[in-house]
């Protein structure tokens, strides 16, 4: 427990440092959604009313919204009072044949997220206890959500509400003259009557004092009952079914809602004009996504929609829909975390190479080259270790328990090592073709596994590259003996050292790559799209190549410790002969470093110790450009 939580940790501090730029993710827009869809749920706290004041939080101070059957809804205390209260009365008297069931259950049924707009469908069961049944109703949605997870802007739309009150309504007539002693001969006119009567039981509780508003019950039925009864679906016009539907709001707000069950409407139930109402741009930032307006840009980008007046989308248009398309496989993109990387990279060698020099004699002594190597392994074993433990944060994801923080970190694990190769590749002069192979073929098959994971949204790609981490990951031994070798650590150690670690990335770097194909074989033998071909050939390609130039590297490491014990130390290739003073400069090693002979003249993939970059070294000097380009490259000398 306190192990997750403290990776957790590490991974968030991460994520805040690489994702401090964007605003919400859209996986918080979608948390919004969803926390605007169970305000809806039946509350378990036996308070309703305050239980409803604490959804005010769900919306900005000044938030502006529309719902289709009422109008606008503007302000924090209006919306939650209308959307959430209009299911209040319902709630509270479940023998009460309301109109309006109490929202049961809810599935998101679509959702698109494109910046800080989403735009959700969602379908809700409300039950209506009274006909013991429940009918399906979808809303859909229009939000825009603020850094602060309030929602800025609603627009509701009740889609096919019209048919559902004509399905609903006329089975509850029954009820409803039953409730008022009446014959149901007539089931407009009971309707009629009922909504004049629970609306004034209701106004007469609630609108006392200086917010009543008329004298009687029955001054208030014989002046409502004049209005005409209007439709569920159009409730925000001056009819019965506007004030039916407010008076569960009175309990909130007499002071507001009162003066809407006057016969007037106060400036709730009024009359509209359906031309209007429609043309009416009630929005100030609107919902064409991803039309991000700010106080900045209002006045360039509030009026760039699609219209019939311009014959062309605008320019505007296709620079901010553009930024949304942008990806690591981009070739016209390029993170700019990456150069971050590299300085953090290039900072740590330069601290490195300072404190070796300061406090390691043997490393004083060492060509400038083979500082710079031990700079390098010294690295290695530190960011490997570190990619290492990321890796593993993710791991839970064999048993199929899947996290984005744990992604991240995975991929994290991944971009370092990319980076420290390439930081590799860049920072020393001279190495092996076999190491710069593995090297590039690394990069190329993080960069993949990466691309692929992004591209195809299926994790199990994350699991394919933790497994294939591992090869990148388990060499810290063969560069801690590496190092030991050339600081002069004993002899018997750096030798055991070598060995062992010889063994042991074999051991891994083998079981790393069969486990890499087998998992491809049981779970990522399918091409449904180009990717995934591209997938299969490399993992093939990479994973053999990688694993050719790892034996070799094994089988190096190992000869290497073997070479140690016999040797005092490897004297010099063969073409640095005249270079006699520098043989602890000269030496074998894994294919990481400069030159390897073994005097056994067993194998001696040589390669010279181009030496005096920084003119510390003129030993050097003295080659000749011939004997230089010799030299190079994987050119193997008998003694
Ligand atoms: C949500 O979806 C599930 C599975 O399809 C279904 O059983 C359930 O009734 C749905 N609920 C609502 C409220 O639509
Ligand atoms: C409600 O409906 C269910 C089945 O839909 C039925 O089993 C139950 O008896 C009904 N309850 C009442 C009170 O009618
Ligand atoms: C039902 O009542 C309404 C309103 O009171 C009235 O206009 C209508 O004529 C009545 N219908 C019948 C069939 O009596
Ligand atoms: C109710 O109607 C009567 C008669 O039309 C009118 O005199 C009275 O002012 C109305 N009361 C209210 C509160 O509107």
């Amino acid at each position: 427990m306190v192990q997750t939580s403290t990776a957790n940790l590490a991974c968030l501090i991460a994520s805040m440092f690489l994702g401090s730029v964007s605003a919400l993710s859209s996986f918080e827009y979608m948390q919004v959604t969803k926390n605007f869809a169970d305000a809806f749920m039946p509350s378990t706290s036996s308070d309703l009313v305050a239980n409803l004041n604490t959804k005010k939080a769900l919306f900005a101070e000044d938030v502006q919204g529309t719902v289709d059957i009422a109008g606008n809804i503007d302000g924090r205390d209006y919306s939650t009072d209308f959307l959430f209260g209009l299911f209040l009365g319902a709630a509270q008297n479940s023998n009460v044949p309301s109109p309006i069931g109490i929202p049961q259950s809810y599935n998101v049924t679509s959702a698109v997220v494109e910046h800080n707009t989403v735009s959700a469908g969602i379908k809700f069961e409300l039950e209506y206890a009274i006909l013991n049944t429940t009918y399906p109703m979808e809303l859909e949605a229009f939000l825009t959500i603020n850094d602060k997870k309030q929602i800025t802007q609603y627009d509701l739309i009740f889609r096919r509400w019209a048919w559902a009150t004509d399905t609903i309504i006329p089975q509850l007539t029954p009820y409803m003259a039953q409730l008022l002693g009446m014959s149901n001969d007539n089931s407009t006119l009971t309707l009629h009557q009922f909504l004049a009567y629970s609306s004034c039981t209701q106004t007469m509780g609630y609108c006392i004092g200086t917010n009543s508003q008329y004298d009687s019950l029955m001054e208030c039925v014989a002046n409502t009952t004049s209005l005409p009864t209007g439709q569920f679906y159009r409730v925000g016009e001056n009819n019965l079914a506007c004030r039916a539907v407010h008076a569960s709001m009175l309990q909130l707000n007499p002071k507001t809602y009162c003066p809407a069950m006057s016969v007037s409407g106060g400036d709730i139930c009024v009359d509209r004009n359906y031309a209007e109402t429609v043309r009416g741009d009630h929005f100030s930032q609107g919902f064409l996504a991803p039309k991000y307006i700010t106080q900045e840009n209002k006045k360039i980008v509030q009026n760039v929609w699609a219209s019939s007046d311009d014959k062309e989308l605008s320019p505007l248009l296709e620079i901010s829909m553009s930024t949304q398309d942008m990806h690591s496989w981009d070739a016209t993109f390029y993170a700019t975390m990456t150069f971050v990387y590299f300085i953090f990279y290039y900072i740590f060698a330069k601290a490195t190479d300072f404190l070796f020099f300061r406090f390691n004699r043997a490393y004083k002594d060492l060509s400038r080259e083979h500082q710079k190597n031990v700079t390098m392994y010294f690295m290695t074993i530190v960011f490997t270790a570190i990619a290492l433990g990321l890796q593993l944060v993710g791991s839970p994801g064999f048993s199929g328990e899947w996290h984005y923080w744990e992604l991240r970190c995975v991929r994290l694990a991944g971009v370092l090592t990319v980076a420290l190769y390439l930081f590799e590749l860049i920072f020393r002069f001279n190495m092996r073709l076999p190491l710069v192979a593995h090297h590039i073929l690394t990069i190329f098959a993080i960069s993949l596994g990466v691309t692929t994971m992004e591209y195809t949204q299926n994790p199990g790609f994350m699991l394919s590259g933790i497994i294939w981490l591992f090869q990148a990951t388990t060499e810290q031994p063969t560069f801690v003996g590496l190092m030991g070798y050339r600081l002069k650590w004993k002899k018997e150690n750096v030798a055991l050292i070598l060995k062992i670690s010889a063994i042991q990335t074999f051991i891994f770097k083998a079981a790393s790559a069969v486990a890499l194909l087998v998992y491809w074989a049981l779970h990522q033998r399918f091409h449904y799209n180009s990717i995934d071909y591209v997938w299969s050939v490399f993992v093939w390609v990479i994973a053999i190549g990688l694993f050719l130039t790892q034996i070799w590297g094994s089988y190096v490491t190992y000869i290497i410790g073997v070479a140690v014990l016999k040797k005092k130390r490897p004297g010099p290739p063969i073409r640095l002969e005249s270079d006699s003073s520098n043989t602890s400069s000269t030496d074998i090693e894994k294919g990481r470093d400069s030159d390897l002979d073994l005097r056994s003249g067993t194998i001696t993939p040589a390669e010279t110790d181009v030496l005096g970059y920084d003119g510390k070294r003129v030993k050097a000097e003295s080659y000749s450009m011939s004997q230089y380009n010799s030299s190079s490259g994987l050119i193997a000398t008998g003694p």
